[in-house]
């Protein structure tokens, strides 16, 4: 099996973590997701950008192109033979004697990349998913893909522990994302979703859904809504690159509307697929 390692492919016994690169020991690094579907990278442009914005955002500059990573990364999918899966590749920092500020004269930062098989859970995507509601207690920069998830884990570990497949996030009474994915709600048929601020991360997917909306005349805004909203919502529903869009049918032992998944959920799920295969 094949990887990526600063712009070279290799084989993973080729790579080592150093003890003091600044991803491991501070989380100082950025990360992607992205979905191959029949061997094809799923907006992978999209996806790329967000990486090169979240570096930006750390004040992390990388020596790679949009167009020259996703080549490599195509390379990678041909060499390893994946046909659906995902691919997950992170800069961090580089690697220099611990000290908080930046290393001074910069280093080259290391950036990975490697492929893991996937396939489209038909299960979930139907029966849909329990949740539960979980304070949102990570810092004001969620836009940033960052290698600090703690708050993420913590959150996700609590509603593995209840049984569960999420956790909803709100802060000041306002749903924000999930732990890693982004939340929608469909009221009366208008599906609302939290807007692309510094509290959420833009997810791709969550773009692509809403313009399937916009092009299949569903109606959507991007506003905030209260918890109360969400537990009165005839309908509720995740998006990410992972699980593309799923139904939530419970959170914290309540029903969402009927207790199955919901005609626009269902619609978008559809159409999702359709886009992606
Ligand atoms: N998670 N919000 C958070 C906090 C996320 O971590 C993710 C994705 C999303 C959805 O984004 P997208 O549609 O671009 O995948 C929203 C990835 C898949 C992960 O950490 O594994």
């Amino acid at each position: 099996e094949k990887m990526i390692l600063n712009g070279k492919i290799v084989v993973r016994s080729d790579i080592s973590v150093d003890v003091e690169d600044r991803g491991y020991q501070f989380g100082d690094g950025i990360y992607e997701v992205i979905r191959v579907y029949n061997g094809r990278l799923f907006t992978a442009t999209e996806h790329l950008s967000r990486l090169l914005e979240s570096a930006k955002s750390i004040r992390l500059d990388l020596p790679f192109t949009i167009e020259d990573m996703e080549s490599q990364l195509n390379e990678l999918v041909r060499e390893n033979g994946l046909e659906f899966g995902t691919i997950y590749m992170q800069c961090t920092r580089g690697v220099s004697p611990r000290n908080h500020a930046f290393p001074a004269p910069a280093v080259n930062p290391v950036y990975v990349a490697y492929t893991k098989p996937l396939l489209h859970s038909q299960e979930l995507a139907k029966t849909g998913v329990k949740t539960i509601l979980e304070e949102d207690i990570r810092w004001l920069r969620c836009d940033i893909k960052s290698l600090n998830l703690l708050g993420n884990i913590l959150a996700k570990q609590k509603a593995a522990e209840a049984g569960c497949f999420e956790a909803l996030q709100h802060r000041d009474g306002m749903v924000t994302e999930g732990s890693s994915s982004n939340v929608s709600i469909v009221t009366d048929g208008k599906i609302k979703t939290h807007p692309a601020t510094n509290l959420i991360l833009n997810g791709i997917s969550r773009q692509v859904m809403l313009r399937l909306c916009k092009e299949n005349g569903i109606p959507y805004s991007e506003e905030p809504f209260t918890t109360d909203e969400l537990l009165a919502a005839d309908e509720v529903f995740l998006s990410g690159t992972t699980i593309e869009v799923l139904p939530v049918i419970q959170i914290d032992g309540q029903a969402v509307g009927d207790g199955i998944p919901g005609v626009v959920t269902r619609k978008l799920q559809k159409l999702f697929r359709d886009e992606v295969i």
